[in-house]
């Protein structure tokens, strides 16, 4: 234990306060500004936070970004329950003919390591018996989220999964998608439509030139009816991402447990085929350096550059002991350059940009899956600096959505849920680390 306790003890009154504010119902918006309906990924991480302090809570959580499963297995990224002029592309841009209404892609799938947190840290009697009845619900449709990817977004069957929009890795600007955006055409101009720069500074916000591709991206699929196969043959972006695979790598596991705990022998062994599968395949994303990226699969090239999501491979479990030493001396090596770990992008790429969204600064829930990777892999040290440095920004900037890696300066929009929950959440590893 090199850091002290205590010492941001106090944030988790704030944090608290912050979920009750953002509540509407269920549901949890990631902030009351820029984005005012219920995200996926944002969602499984809040549903963590509200485990700490309120279980029912935090089911209902994932029971009501479920009300947006599609037919066909996928959890949409945005479930709009309720409607607002804040936000573009909204429900009526995207025509996913769902109730309630979607959007027409998915987010990285950590609902499952969001129920199988739930059901861990379940302490009375009767907050496991509540566990035990809403997992038992839940659990065929994480079944049928997991066999979307591994079947509608795997056509090869080759164990990697594809997204279709760079939203759908929730890394929405990386460096990992300038290449594959910059193969592709933009067909559509709607940089008038935006909103987001309304609630937030633009040099933190991505290009228009980005949002022109990415609304191409969701006109053409659109226009295909949001038909999984024809979508998936017609795109101009088809990117294995290196976060998503290994999110879902990790989720399965996660799955698989749940499986076993429910006694759902047949799903355990179809979700045990997909670990396998799956394990064996990233093999192919490590670069000559060992190294995990994201791979344009339309065009053949894997990424340049090395991002937080390459860490990820310690969460997912498909790391060596020589690959974690190595992941060890690379995240000391951006740590030299920065106050604050983990960047979103290495400090010395030519597309660094320390305020830009995912091109440089921090994210908590990034840094909360590092470093559970970190410390399954032993080293509990880094693990703690993660978290310590998380809470850190936090203490000094406020539950703001990213943050400057440099100076600590929040950035983005404030009060956001998913900071709040991992607060809460580190502030137990810290306790539980102890
Ligand atoms: C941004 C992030 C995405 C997140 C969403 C809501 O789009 O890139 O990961 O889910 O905001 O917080």
């Amino acid at each position: 234990m090199i850091f002290s306790q205590n010492e941001h003890a106090w944030l988790e009154d704030e944090a608290r306060v912050i979920l009750r504010q953002n509540d509407r119902g269920g549901y949890t918006v990631p902030n009351n500004s820029v984005y005012p309906y219920q995200w996926n990924w944002d969602s499984a991480f809040v549903a963590m936070g509200f485990a700490l302090f309120d279980p029912a809570r935090a089911w209902a959580e994932l029971e009501r970004l479920f009300e947006g499963q599609w037919p066909n297995g996928m959890v949409p990224s945005i479930v709009f329950h309720g409607h607002s002029d804040a936000y573009y592309p909204g429900p009526e841009v995207w025509q996913s003919g769902h109730m309630p209404p979607t959007t027409g892609i998915s987010q990285p799938p950590v609902a499952a390591s969001a129920a199988a947190f739930l059901l861990n840290t379940a302490r009375s009697e009767a907050d496991q018996a509540l566990a035990g009845i809403k997992l038992k619900m839940l659990f065929p449709k994480l079944l049928a989220s997991h066999r979307w990817w591994h079947e509608a977004r795997d056509l090869q069957g080759s164990g990697l999964v594809a997204i279709l929009h760079p939203w759908e890795s929730g890394r929405d600007n990386s460096p990992d998608f300038d290449g594959p955006l910059a193969r592709m055409e933009a067909r559509v101009s709607i940089a008038h439509l935006r909103k987001d720069r309304t609630h937030v500074n633009a040099a933190e916000r991505p290009t228009d030139e980005f949002y022109n591709k990415v609304m191409t991206l969701v006109e053409e699929a659109k226009a295909l009816g949001w038909r999984d196969q024809e979508v998936f043959a017609a795109s101009q972006f088809r990117v294995v991402d290196a976060g998503v695979q290994l999110i879902l790598l990790k989720a399965d596991r996660d799955l698989l447990a749940l499986a076993t705990h429910l006694g759902e022998h047949t799903a355990a062994a179809e979700i045990a085929s997909w670990l396998a599968r799956a394990s064996a395949a990233v093999e192919k994303l490590r670069g000559a350096d060992g190294i995990i990226r994201s791979f344009d699969a339309r065009h053949g090239m894997a990424a340049h550059d090395i991002t937080s999501a390459s860490f990820l491979s310690l969460y997912a479990g498909v790391a060596d002991a020589n690959e974690a030493e190595m992941l060890a001396r690379l995240y000391r090596t951006w740590k030299e350059a920065l106050r604050f770990g983990v960047p979103s992008l290495e400090p010395s790429s030519s597309a660094w940009d320390k305020a830009r969204y995912w091109r440089g600064p921090v994210w908590p829930v990034v840094n909360f899956m590092i470093a559970q990777g970190f410390a399954a892999y032993g080293f509990a040290n880094i693990a703690e600096e993660i978290y310590h440095d998380t809470l850190g920004l936090i203490a000094q900037s406020g539950f703001r959505e990213y943050f400057d890696p440099e100076t600590g300066e929040g950035l983005g929009g404030r009060d956001f849920s998913w900071t709040a929950a991992m607060a809460l959440v580190m502030r137990r590893e810290i306790s539980a680390g102890a």
